[in-house]
């Protein structure tokens, strides 16, 4: 849809912020097109290359994508807070949420008696930190990535995965650099990809990870990092097997001119082995997070890597934010060496894998083919999302489009089975059946 917000301003600058002002305000709304250049240029009375340069500048701060014939469009998600809400409709109230990503809250580990027991540890109040890594937590994760076969040496705690991410791209990338990212891929990962004006260069992925060929021909286009998730991949539950570690590897070994991240959300959760590229190239990173076995809320996830990738990334935090909380580092540290909490992270990992095993089967029995090896997600592909989407809501359930997961990967969607009941598979899976291949109207026949 065309914009009908009034941009201004007589130089680059000025018109970028008028756009951004839109943004903000909500007048100019995700997918919403801007004019086209030469005819914003007549209109402002500037030229041309002004326009485009306003542009370029959005562009590269993910604000705004161009996309050929289809001219500069608003991102779905762009990186300025918007008094309007995104594209994503709000699930409908009396729907089943299935869109969400996001674990069962019922399934993460209760906090209280352990923040109660850090209480009493803790004491005194403590000042500003003489090491950003808690030593007790550095050896914890060595110990856990060793014991997965990752070569931990160097440790850093972020406020997150993505965190993690973002560090690592913004202190070894340029914008204007591409990053292979896996297609379909995790959307919060393009949206900051975008944001920080690199250039997404999307890998087909399959149940076993990235597909070799993909990653052949990112490298082939220039790709400055790759960015594999190792297990629970988000959004087809991708897991690298270790027959693709192994090709990968392969490929990858002793590439020098490559950022290699791996990307261990789901981490305990994921329930199959592990199989890390991590080492493969002098480059390279491994982010673990706490979100999805402990919860999201704890927002910490620890990284290791080769020396200087770790030492750019800790170097970067300490003139910044500082560190991550030293009583976050202890609650992680609590709940990872509390054998009841283990117990507890083994039982949902069993259960999400019943719930999305169980709803992969009673689709495959209704001739629907969906993904999902590992992890809280199915992706089922589907020829018209809008379509799947809303036929599902009518019926009750609220799922994920998958246009934000992709960029060239045919469409689908993302079912989140983490809040599901074993009594909800038969008629959530006969609901997706019959959205896939709708009844024709009434009054028509063959
Ligand atoms: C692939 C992937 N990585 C990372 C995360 C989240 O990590 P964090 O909460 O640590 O930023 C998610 C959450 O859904 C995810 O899907």
């Amino acid at each position: 849809m065309a914009a009908h917000y009034q941009i201004v301003g007589s130089s680059s600058a000025a018109i970028s912020a008028s756009v951004e002002s839109g943004i903000r305000g909500g007048q100019l709304a995700p997918g919403d097109a801007l004019p086209a250049v030469r005819a914003l240029a007549t209109e402002l009375a500037v030229s041309p290359a002004t326009v485009a340069k306003a542009y370029q500048e959005l562009r590269h701060r993910g604000l705004v994508v161009t996309a050929g014939r289809h001219g500069t469009r608003v991102r779905p998600r762009p990186p300025v807070a918007a008094r309007r809400a995104g594209r994503m409709p709000p699930p409908l109230p009396g729907t089943r949420n299935l869109s969400a990503g996001q674990p069962d809250s019922r399934l993460l580990p209760p906090l209280g008696p352990h923040l109660a027991a850090l209480a009493a540890e803790i004491g005194s109040p403590t000042g500003y930190v003489s090491s950003a890594v808690l030593p007790e937590l550095a050896e914890a994760t060595r110990a856990r990535l060793a014991a997965d076969g990752v070569p931990a040496e160097e440790i850093a705690v972020t406020g997150g995965a993505l965190d993690g991410i973002e560090r690592l791209l913004a202190a070894n990338l340029r914008p204007g650099d591409a990053v292979a990212v896996e297609d379909p891929g995790w959307a919060n990962l393009l949206d900051l990809v975008a944001a920080l004006g690199l250039r997404p260069i999307g890998v087909p992925v399959d149940d076993d990870g990235p597909t070799e060929p993909g990653v052949r021909s990112a490298l082939a286009a220039g790709a400055r990092a790759l960015i594999v998730t190792s297990r629970a991949q988000n959004p087809t539950g991708a897991a690298v097997s270790a027959e693709r570690a192994e090709a990968l590897r392969a490929l990858l070994a002793g590439r020098s001119d490559l950022l290699l991240i791996e990307d261990d959300h789901a981490a305990e959760l994921a329930h199959v082995p592990l199989h890390p590229l991590a080492g493969v190239t002098p480059t390279w990173a491994f982010v673990r997070s706490v979100s999805k076995p402990y919860g999201p809320d704890l927002r910490l996830a620890v990284l290791t890597g080769d020396e200087a990738t770790v030492a750019r990334v800790a170097g970067r935090a300490r003139v910044g934010a500082g560190w991550v909380s030293t009583v976050l580092q202890r609650l992680v540290l609590a709940l990872w060496r509390d054998p009841a909490t283990a117990d507890l992270v083994r039982r949902a990992a069993e259960s999400y894998d019943r719930r999305r095993d169980g709803l992969r089967e009673a689709l495959a029995a209704r001739g629907v083919a969906a993904y999902g090896r590992t992890g809280i997600n199915l992706w089922v592909p589907v020829a018209d999302e809008t379509v799947v989407v809303t036929t599902l809501r009518d019926a009750g359930w609220s799922v994920a489009p998958g246009t934000l997961n992709r960029i060239a990967a045919g469409p689908g969607v993302r079912i989140t089975v983490s809040s599901l009941d074993e009594a909800d598979l038969a008629p959530l899976a006969d609901a997706v059946a019959r959205a896939l291949r709708p009844v024709a109207s009434a009054g028509f026949t063959a």
